[in-house]
């Protein structure tokens, strides 16, 4: 086959006409960082999922890291997390204080194997993280059940999961916490931002206040018409907040969300069919219960050739891929932490080194999709 000239990224921002002209309205608004247009995305991520409060952030590990404060979770305490998941979360729960604790995954959909999960449980545990991989929702009813029983606080890690439903329910519309990323990768954006939704008056009154140095009233509310420009902290907080500038980007990707998630799911089923029956090769596993995929990635695994080879050859083919995860446990100061638990991860181990994401996003034309199909089957020897 004949090698493309121009470069095929793993993923490009869908941004348009609308989004540079809600940029510049805000810019020439006068009123650029948290105010207004982080009030109306709020909203609409309230209207999205069901739950009753949102917050919007910097990014979702700031999302995170908040959340598992608000929470109260800290030292001697332990927080369970897939291991093929986005270091970020890994990293804030042990900026708390607390320790990691890893289970198991599904092989074929690279989700948390629930019941291993439960297996891990322990007095220590106070936080467990679902992750919504690649845009396929982890079973919350199973995951909900286990963590009423044991009392457990449940985040679901939704930064693949904007317009992802299980059992006709958005993701972060379960009474728990969930948070969301708007990285230029993600299904929508707002070049870096996150959101944290929830249900609960007391968690958002302290969240609101870590996000913003501990001061009760954000800089909309102490400048704005009638604002009091007086403050007091109680207790320290960080500066997570996003601008509306970012606020205004991402109102129109989340009014764009069903078109640019209809167009990933038509790649997807592109992908399906063109790369099915390729020995060698193994495409996504979907899980088997209702639910709607919101198709933020990709993620195939390699066989017959050593994942290393694989991207090699296809930078060759000038395609761009993506790798998600490397596994936590295997990172250095993981692999060093004192006294943490170390479970067996028999399915993590046997997919870390396979799986493999493809280029997917919302402007890849048809054509892409078929080249990339082509592509792998020739490297793979089938071509
Ligand atoms: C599963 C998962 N969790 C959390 C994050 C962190 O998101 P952010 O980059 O907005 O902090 C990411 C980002 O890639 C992710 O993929």
């Amino acid at each position: 086959m004949k090698i493309r000239r121009d470069f095929l990224p793993f993923s490009r921002p869908s941004i348009g006409r609308a989004e540079i002209k809600a940029v510049v309205d805000c810019l020439r608004s006068g009123w650029i960082t948290t105010g207004p247009k982080c009030k109306a995305f709020e909203d609409g991520f309230c209207r999205l999922t069901g739950a009753s409060h949102s917050v919007s952030l910097s990014s979702a590990t700031a999302g995170m890291h908040l959340t598992l404060l608000a929470l109260g979770v800290g030292k001697g305490d332990e927080v369970i997390t897939p291991s093929i998941t986005f270091a970020s979360t890994l990293n804030m729960i042990t900026m708390t204080g607390a320790r990691p604790v890893f289970a198991d995954i599904d092989y074929d959909t690279l989700i948390l194997d629930a019941a291993h999960a439960e297996a891990l449980i322990s007095k220590r545990t106070k936080v467990i993280i679902p992750v919504h991989f690649a845009g396929a929702p982890a079973d919350m009813e199973r995951i909900l059940a286990m963590a009423k029983n044991c009392r457990l606080k449940v985040i679901e890690d939704a930064a693949h999961a904007v317009g992802t439903y299980y059992r006709g329910t958005h993701a972060g519309g379960f009474g728990h916490t969930a948070v969301f990323s708007f990285h230029p990768i993600k299904n929508i954006t707002t070049g870096e931002g996150g959101m944290v939704v929830h249900n609960d008056e007391e968690f958002d009154r302290k969240i609101r206040l870590l996000r913003f140095h501990g001061i009760e009233r954000d800089a909309w509310r102490r400048y704005g018409k009638e604002g009091n420009p007086e403050y007091d902290i109680q207790s320290p907080g960080f500066k997570y907040n996003l601008t509306d500038i970012q606020a205004s980007v991402g109102l129109v990707q989340l009014a764009r969300l069903e078109e640019m998630n209809h167009r990933r799911e038509r790649l997807a089923a592109f992908y399906m069919e063109g790369l099915s029956g390729i020995p060698g090769l193994e495409l996504p596993g979907v899980p088997d219960y209702p639910h709607t995929h919101s198709w933020h990635l990709f993620v195939v695994k390699v066989l017959s050739l050593e994942r290393e080879r694989f991207m090699q050859k296809l930078s060759e083919y000038n395609i761009g891929y993506g790798l998600h995860f490397p596994p936590g446990h295997r990172l250095t100061y993981v692999k060093k932490m004192r006294g943490a638990r170390r479970p067996r991860l028999k399915e993590t181990e046997r997919c870390a080194g396979r799986i493999l994401s493809l280029p997917l996003y919302p402007d890849m034309g048809d054509k892409d999709v078929h080249y990339v199909c082509d592509a792998v089957k020739e490297i793979l020897g089938n071509g």
